[in-house]
Formats: C-alpha cells, sequence, structure tokens
C-alpha cells in the first residue's frame, strides 16, 4: 500500500473506531458543560463527503454510520405524524452538528426563521453560510436568547443521548419554555424501549469503549410526565438507529 493509501486507511480506522465509541465524537467543540464535548471534523468530513459525491448529512449516513437513509427515515415519519403540516415559521434545533436533520427539514417546511445551538464553531459557522440558518449563543443548556412560546418546532437528534443527565432535562425546560401553544418538541432518547436484553448485550459488547456519556440512557417516563408537567402532551413515538443499536424519537405537542 502507498504511504498515502497508508494514511487514509489509518485516518478511516480511526474514524472507524472514534465513531464506534461515541457514534460521533472527534473534535473539541467548544463550551459543551454536559457531556461529550467533540464532534466530527469538520475539513475532513467535508472532504470525504466531497469525494463520496454525496451530500454531508448523506455521507455520514451511509459511509460513516453504515445505516443508509437513517435521517430520511425519521424525517419521513415526522412528515407523516404532520410535524411539518403547520408550515413551522419558527424552528429551533439544538446541535445540528453537520445539518442532516437541517437540510432535510428545510425541504419539508420553508420557516422565516431557523435558530440553531450548536457548541462545534466550525459546523455552526457551515450551517450559517450554506442554510442562512442563525446560531445563538451556546453554554451548557440555556436557550436564554430564545424568548418564551415564540417557536413552532424545537428539535433535537441524537443530541440528548450524548450529554449528561442534568444537560439533557435542562434543556427539556427550555424546549417546553420557547415552544409556542400549538408547537411541536420533538427529541430522541434512549429510553427503555430501545433497551431490551438483547439490545443491552449489543451495546455491552460493540458499543466501543464507553468513553464520555454515550450512549445515554433517559426514562421514558420521566419525560412524558415532565413534559406534560410543562403543558406539552406525547403524541408519537418510534424507534431510529443509532450506533450499534437505537433511540427513541418522541413528538410533543404543547397545549393551547
Ligand atoms: C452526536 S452529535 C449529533 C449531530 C446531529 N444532530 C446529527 O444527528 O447528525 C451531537 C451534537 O450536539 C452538539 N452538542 C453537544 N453538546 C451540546 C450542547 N450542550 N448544546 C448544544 N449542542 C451540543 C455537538 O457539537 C454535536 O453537533
Amino acid at each position: 500500500m502507498s504511504a498515502a493509501g497508508k494514511g487514509t486507511s489509518a485516518w478511516k480506522s480511526g474514524v472507524k473506531r472514534l465513531l464506534g465509541r461515541t457514534g460521533f465524537d472527534i473534535v473539541r467543540s467548544g463550551n459543551n458543560l454536559g457531556g461529550v464535548d467533540d464532534f466530527i471534523p469538520f475539513e475532513a468530513t467535508m472532504r470525504a463527503a466531497r469525494a463520496s459525491g454525496m451530500s454531508v448529512g448523506d455521507h455520514i449516513d451511509t459511509v460513516m454510520n453504515g445505516t443508509p437513509g437513517a435521517t430520511r427515515s425519521t424525517i419521513d415519519e415526522l412528515r407523516a405524524l404532520g410535524v411539518f403540516a403547520a408550515g413551522p415559521a419558527t424552528v429551533l434545533e439544538i446541535g445540528p452538528g453537520s445539518g442532516r436533520y437541517l437540510e432535510k427539514t428545510l425541504k419539508e417546511c420553508a420557516p422565516d426563521r431557523y435558530e440553531i445551538y450548536e457548541t462545534a464553531a466550525p459546523w455552526a459557522d457551515y450551517l450559517v453560510n450554506t442554510f442562512g440558518v442563525i446560531a445563538l449563543p451556546t453554554a451548557g443548556s440555556s436557550l436564554a436568547p430564545t424568548p418564551d412560546a415564540s417557536v413552532d418546532l424545537v428539535q433535537a437528534h441524537k443530541v440528548f443521548n450524548t450529554v449528561t443527565f442534568l444537560c439533557a432535562v435542562r434543556y427539556f425546560f427550555e424546549m417546553a419554555r420557547v415552544t409556542r401553544p400549538g408547537g411541536r418538541i420533538v427529541f430522541d432518547v434512549m429510553t427503555e424501549t430501545c433497551l431490551d436484553p438483547a439490545a443491552v448485550r449489543t451495546w455491552a459488547t460493540q458499543g466501543g469503549t464507553g468513553h464520555g456519556s454515550f450512549p445515554a440512557a433517559m426514562p421514558r417516563g420521566m419525560c412524558v410526565d415532565l413534559f406534560a408537567s410543562l403543558g406539552c402532551g406525547l403524541e408519537a413515538g418510534f424507534l431510529a438507529p443509532m450506533g450499534v443499536a437505537s433511540t427513541e424519537v418522541l413528538v410533543f405537542r404543547k397545549g393551547a
């Protein structure tokens, strides 16, 4: 093998090893105070996506994660549940990373304003420059720059299984606060629905080194009760692939 080939293969195996570890963490992303504080490297990922001829999101699903169509299928489920039908005017996403859900969300609806809270600065800059979204200062679990009851759709994908319990639940309170009456809250968490004995064995034997907080579990009942106490009822839940097993996407609607 050539030196270049060896370099590429070392990079690939490094990426695989790290992805096996957390599903996503490679590059330090700044001020995340709650758990895994790294994200995949911007330049290398963009280069690899360009070489594969795919969008960066499809490249991550297909090549890096080995789950082609994973983002698409979650977006399809959300469409079938009517999440985009109301034409959300304001969308807020926590931890969009490469923007693989953001890009597909923008194909489903045309919000006037799309706010992001993202700790990985190079990715946040890329999303601002590519999609015209608005990156807001991201500190721990606060959505302070966003006013109460101002957002029609609040979403976070593959974020709350990479941060600590406190980071996630502090965001939950904030998500309920910023959502407009009638608005939707969509996020995934690794609930007991995803954790039958076979799945736990799969994580234990194939889930990487267990570095950091990934994959962090979250009780489903706690989420449902907490959001109910904040005026948001559970509308639906469905499974989506994550790492070596799955995560559960929950859809809440804030009461009018
Ligand atoms: C596993 S990645 C998922 C990225 C993207 N949502 C996706 O599914 O492709 C987790 C994302 O959350 C970001 N992140 C980590 N801690 C955060 C925090 N406290 N607030 C906002 N974003 C955070 C990371 O930088 C990264 O972009």
